[in-house]
């Protein structure tokens, strides 16, 4: 039986000042505001400024979860960053933040990449580690710079992400608001890596060149749009199963932020009204690792999340990874 006493102690999120909308990408795409929200809900995407970094966007997310949980940067003993765009291949992103944010040199700190799934995969571990009795306050980051691995000529993946950063701070309960972290679960399906991929820039294909495959994300939306419904599906009915929590007990969902056709089919297959859905994609696009920690910010903040509500965390990225969390307020 899992230890309930670790609960998120703060939020805080950030997102570039540039804004571009679906008019702007059509200038230079064929594309048009009409195709890009009927087919995913997005209207806008923030991107980062040409010399901001992800670990810039991570720091400035972590800042506001520390001073949201009225905790110092000396007190934080983890630190883990999910990104598929850290700052550069090694070191990890983690600890560029720590050092950013003056966290101390007996942390722990380190990367997970499971691509938009990777906040849950964090999360699960930063609890897992918590529990172990070895560490006492983590700091979970989503943050993202999607930008710089677009191909802006391919109007199929360009449209669809942004770039931004979420943190949550994680500790033994405080009084006040706190969420306490009732259950994970994680999974992959390793047999689908080409579905959603960047293929080039790592050991296999460290340089570009002719016939080497690119540095940018490619996808084939129809089978990842699949996927995603069905495993989403899968990893939100499990938990709910696993932890005995009904699906009229769960007042607020907060899915990964990809595509809004995907979030109403969920929706509709878990018998969840889809008002009781967390939406901001419409304005971020899909941010991978950041979306859930920057939704669950904005969620907490507009009022959406209030004590004693449970809240559902879901989501699918490439791999294909896909979680679930359960988080009571
Ligand atoms: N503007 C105009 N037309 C477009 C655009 C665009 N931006 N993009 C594609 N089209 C065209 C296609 O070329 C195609 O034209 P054709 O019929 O002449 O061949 C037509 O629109 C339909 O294309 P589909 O790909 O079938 O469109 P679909 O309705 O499936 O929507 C989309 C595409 C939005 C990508 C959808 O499949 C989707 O959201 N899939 C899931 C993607 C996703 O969530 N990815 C998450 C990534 S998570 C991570 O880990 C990074």
């Amino acid at each position: 039986m899992a230890d309930h006493s670790f609960a998120i102690l703060g939020t805080g999120s950030y997102a570039p000042d540039r804004v571009m909308t679906n008019d702007e990408l059509a200038q230079t795409l064929d594309t048009s505001d009409e195709w890009i929200i009927s087919r995913t809900g997005i209207r806008e995407r923030h991107i980062a400024a040409p010399g901001q970094t992800t670990s810039d966007m991570a720091a400035h997310a972590a800042r506001g979860a520390l001073k949201d949980a009225g905790i110092l940067a000396e007190s934080i003993d983890l630190v883990i960053v999910a990104t598929v765009t850290g700052d550069m291949p090694m070191p990890a992103t983690a600890c560029i933040v720590q050092a950013k944010l003056g966290v101390p040199s007996h942390a722990a700190c380190f990367d997970v990449q499971a691509a938009c799934s990777g906040f849950i995969y964090a999360l699960d571990t930063a609890w897992a580690m918590l529990q172990s009795g070895r560490f006492q306050r983590a700091l979970v980051i989503g943050a993202e710079k999607l930008s710089s691995v677009l191909d802006w000529t391919d109007r199929s993946t360009c449209v669809l992400f942004g770039d931004a950063a979420g943190a949550v701070v994680i500790g033994p309960p405080a009084s006040g608001s706190s969420g306490q972290i009732l259950g994970t679960k994680l999974y992959s399906d390793g047999g689908n890596t080409e579905l959603l991929c960047i293929p080039g820039g790592g050991s296999s294909h460290p340089k570009p060149g002719e016939g080497v495959p690119p540095r940018h994300i490619l996808m084939k939306g129809r089978e990842v749009f699949k996927f995603a419904v069905r495993e989403m599906e899968d990893a939100a009915r499990d938990i709910l199963e696993h932890y005995d929590v009904s699906a009229d007990e769960v007042s607020c969902v907060i899915p990964h932020q990809a595509n809004l056709r995907i979030i109403d089919s969920i929706a509709l297959y878990l018998k969840i009204p889809v008002a009781r859905f967390f939406v901001n994609l419409d304005r971020f696009g899909n941010t991978s690792a950041a979306s859930i920690p920057l939704a669950i910010d904005e969620a907490r903040r507009l009022g959406r999340v209030k004590p004693g509500d449970t809240t559902l965390l879901v989501a699918f990225g490439a791999g294909l990874t896909y979680g679930s969390a359960l988080v009571r307020w």
